[in-house]
C-alpha cells in the first residue's frame, strides 16, 4: 500500500499519518520531519534547508527528491508506506513515479485533505510539537495532559519556528501556487481521493479507512 497524503499546512496529514502508520504497520515518511531532524542535527543539508523553511518557502526538489529515494529503498518500506508532506510539486510527483516504477511498484491513492484556509491559521499557531518523540497537540483542541509536556515522553513541547502567522500566509500561498497543481495530476490518474478535513480527528480517520479500503 502506497498512499500520498496531501493538502494544505495544518489539514492534519501528520495527525492522521501517524495513526494510520501505526494501525496499518506501515511507516510514515515525511519529508518535513527528516528535513527538521537534520536542521536539528546541523547536517549541511539542515543549514540550507532551514534557509527555505524559515520563510515558508518550499525545499528544492532535488534535496528533497534525494530524501525520499534513500527512505523507500529501506527495508521498513517493503510492505507499503504513507508519503506525508511529498510530492509537493510536478517534478516530484514525476519523479516519485519514476522512481515507484523502477520497481513496478504505483501510488495506490493520493488523498487530498480538504480544508478552507480561515481554520488553518488557528490550528497552525495552536500546535505544539515534541521535538523528541514528534507527538503533536493543539493548544485549545489536543491538549496535553499536563500543559506544554509530553503525554508520551514527558519532553517540554515547543512551537515550530514556521507556525508563526506571516508564515503560515506565506506557506498557505505556496501550497496553493505548487502543490495544488497535484490535485489534478492525480485526478487525471484516477487516484485521488478527497475527505473532508474540517471534521473532529476520529471522524476523519474514519473517512480516511473508508476511503482507503474502498479504493
Ligand atoms: P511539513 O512539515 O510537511 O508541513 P506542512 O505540509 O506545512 O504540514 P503541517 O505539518 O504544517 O500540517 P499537517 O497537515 O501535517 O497538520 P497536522 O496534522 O500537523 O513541511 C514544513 C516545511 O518543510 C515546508 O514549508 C517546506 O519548507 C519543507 N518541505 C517539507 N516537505 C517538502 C517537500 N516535499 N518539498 C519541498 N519542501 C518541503 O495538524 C496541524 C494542527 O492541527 C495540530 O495542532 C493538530 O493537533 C491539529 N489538528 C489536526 N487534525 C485536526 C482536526 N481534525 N481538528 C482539529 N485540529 C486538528
Amino acid at each position: 500500500m502506497i498512499l500520498v497524503f496531501l493538502g494544505p499546512p495544518g489539514s492534519g496529514k501528520g495527525t492522521q499519518a501517524k495513526r494510520f502508520s501505526v494501525d496499518r504497520g506501515i511507516p510514515q515518511l515525511s519529508t518535513g520531519d527528516m528535513l527538521r531532524r537534520a536542521i536539528a542535527s546541523g547536517t549541511d543539508l539542515g543549514k540550507s534547508a532551514q534557509e527555505y523553511m524559515s520563510k515558508g518557502s518550499l525545499v528544492p526538489d532535488e534535496v528533497v527528491i534525494g530524501l525520499i529515494r534513500e527512505r523507500i529503498a529501506e527495508s521498513d518500506c517493503r510492505n507499503g508506506f504513507i508519503l506525508d508532506g511529498f510530492p509537493r510539486t510536478i517534478p516530484q510527483a514525476q519523479a516519485l513515479d519514476a522512481l515507484l516504477r523502477s520497481e513496478a511498484l504505483k501510488v495506490q491513492a493520493a488523498v487530498l485533505f480538504e480544508i478552507a484556509d480561515g481554520v488553518l491559521v488557528s490550528r497552525l499557531t495552536g500546535r505544539r510539537t515534541c521535538l523528541k518523540c514528534g507527538a503533536m497537540y493543539h493548544v485549545e483542541t489536543m491538549r496535553p495532559r499536563k500543559s506544554g509536556v509530553c503525554d508520551q515522553c514527558t519532553t517540554e513541547l515547543v512551537q515550530r519556528d514556521d507556525d508563526r502567522e506571516e508564515v503560515i500566509r506565506k506557506r498557505l500561498a505556496v501550497y496553493h501556487d505548487q502543490t495544488s497543481p497535484l490535485e489534478k495530476y492525480y485526478r487525471e490518474k484516477g487516484i485521488l481521493q478527497s475527505l473532508d478535513a474540517t471534521q473532529a480527528p476520529d471522524a476523519v480517520y474514519a473517512s480516511l479507512s473508508r476511503l482507503v479500503s474502498s479504493g
